[in-house]
């Protein structure tokens, strides 16, 4: 299973010395929070271009806000491979997922610990790159992997071609990444940068 490295756990003082630690991680994941759909803020459209000139890592961009269609341009251009919104934050997720094709970049749809897998059958499998599962309720790090999603991965890696990728998003450690064999990549904050050191723990999770 690949692994994305989430900046929402690194040390806030020193992101681009995190980021350089990070190398072995098949992905960096960006959580954008806006204080509305999540109450946490975090990282700005500068954040992500100022980053970008220190890896060509694939940066995975996930958009915990409202009106999603506001920035997608922004964080396209910043440098995002992949822009993951929520299902649950546009009222015109079809609109999105169009307009971060536009950018030639790769769309991600998120689903809450609540949505059902149902919501994907209603969406052109043209118009999605990955489906992110939270195993979390999202808004911050550090919480418990909710073991009901075990049953909602299981059934979207059913419902979808398996050209499509399947993210797992919260309380992924070295026993909770047992329950997620369906996904085809683990989004990973405290397990890594809790740990003295990154790669090593990266290793870990890729070989349970
Ligand atoms: C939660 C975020 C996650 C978070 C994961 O809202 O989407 O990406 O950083 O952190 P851990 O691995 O600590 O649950
Ligand atoms: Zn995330």
């Amino acid at each position: 299973m690949n692994i994305y490295a989430s900046m929402l756990s690194a040390n806030p003082c020193c992101l681009g010395d995190e980021l350089r630690e990070l190398s072995t991680a098949d992905g960096i994941h960006w959580d954008i929070m806006d204080g509305n759909f999540v109450d946490n803020i975090t990282f700005g459209v500068d954040v992500i271009a100022a980053h970008r000139e220190i890896t060509d890592q694939i940066f995975d961009v996930h958009l915990m806000v409202n009106a999603p269609e506001k920035h997608i341009k922004n964080f396209a251009e910043a440098g995002a491979d992949i822009i993951t919104v929520h299902a649950e934050s546009s009222h015109h997720l079809y609109r999105v997922l169009d307009l971060i094709k536009s950018f030639g970049k790769k769309t991600g749809i998120a689903l809450n610990p609540s949505t059902s897998p149902d919501f994907l059958k209603y969406i052109n499998s043209e118009l999605i790159d990955s489906v992110l599962i939270m195993t979390v309720s999202p808004g911050m790090s550090g919480q418990s992997f909710i073991y009901s999603q075990k049953l909602k991965i299981s059934l979207i890696a059913q419902m979808l071609s398996h050209d499509i990728e399947i993210g797992v998003d919260g309380g992924i450690n070295e026993q909770t990444i047992i329950e997620c064999t369906d996904a085809t990549y683990a989004v990973v904050g405290s397990y890594i940068f809790n740990s003295d050191d990154y790669s090593e723990s990266i290793h870990k999770l890729k070989n349970v």
